[in-house]
């Protein structure tokens, strides 16, 4: 299975500033054939992207889409809009559950709506520091894995990733502390046994499994070697590009 390594660029970088971001990127990247390389930049900035894009080094995502294709639903930029354009989204991040109140039916909807637009969703699951304070890691994680995977089927699951970000980990949330990764291998072999008992063996060892939240140079060899971790999604870290290389380079070191 390839290396994934994602760059969330969340509310960041206008247009002009991401396509400049783009091409030194470019620039500076080899053509890596297991690490997939991947960036989410603003809507507004995937059409312009997508053409200055080469496709053989690196993907583009985007940080969300709506889950019908077309209708009266002001403001909304849909999958079938997104096609051509991306190869993946970010779906049920938890900036979206938080801060915009999306719910796992919402982001069930949404999981559909991509794969029926040929667009990988990268589902976002990850328990708050009250969840965790309270014992309820486990159960945050099967809810939100199963609700968001709830209209996906057994030959469609292999297009699916999963990010798991556990929100206290995340660095723009408050107070947020480096996950150990001890705790995060735990908690990615319970992804990876839901997934078995839903779909089986075959099927869910397909899925690739990321991880997020606090992602750096310094710490991106420890995640990256976790057993079941496939790649790193990265926020922060991913807006500097001497940073987001050197977490690609050793990405392909780990991989090698
Ligand atoms: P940070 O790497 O800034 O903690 O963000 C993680 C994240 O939310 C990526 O989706």
């Amino acid at each position: 299975m390839k290396t994934y390594v994602v760059g969330n660029w969340k509310l960041n970088f206008n247009v002009g500033e991401a396509s400049i971001y783009l091409h030194k990127l470019l620039k500076s990247l080899p053509n890596y054939r297991d690490v997939e390389i991947v960036v989410a930049p603003s809507t507004l900035a995937l059409q312009p992207l997508s053409l200055q894009i080469d496709r053989h080094k690196m993907k583009l995502a985007a940080q969300n889409g709506f889950y019908r294709d077309y209708g009266a639903f002001t403001g909304e930029v849909s999958f079938s809009q997104l096609k051509g354009l991306v190869d993946y989204a970010l779906i049920g991040h938890s900036e979206r559950r938080y801060v915009l109140k999306e719910d796992d039916k919402m982001i069930q909807k949404k999981v559909a709506a991509a794969l029926r637009n040929k667009i990988k969703p990268i589902l976002c699951i990850g328990e708050t520091e009250s969840e965790r304070a309270f014992g309820e890691t486990a159960d945050a994680i099967r809810d939100q894995l199963l609700g968001g995977l709830g209209e996906v089927s057994d030959d469609d699951l292999e297009k699916v990733i999963i990010a798991y970000e556990p929100v206290w980990a995340i660095s723009s949330t408050k107070g947020a502390k480096m996950a150990a990764p001890d705790e995060i291998a735990g908690v990615v072999s319970l992804i990876r046994k839901i997934l078995t008992e839903t779909y089986g063996k075959e099927s869910a060892k397909k899925v690739a499994v990321l991880f997020g939240g606090s992602v750096t140079p310094a710490n991106a060899g420890a995640y990256l070697t976790i057993p079941g971790v496939n790649g790193v999604l990265v926020g922060g870290a991913s807006l500097i590009l001497r940073e987001f290389i050197d977490i690609i380079d050793i990405a392909k070191r780990v991989q090698a």
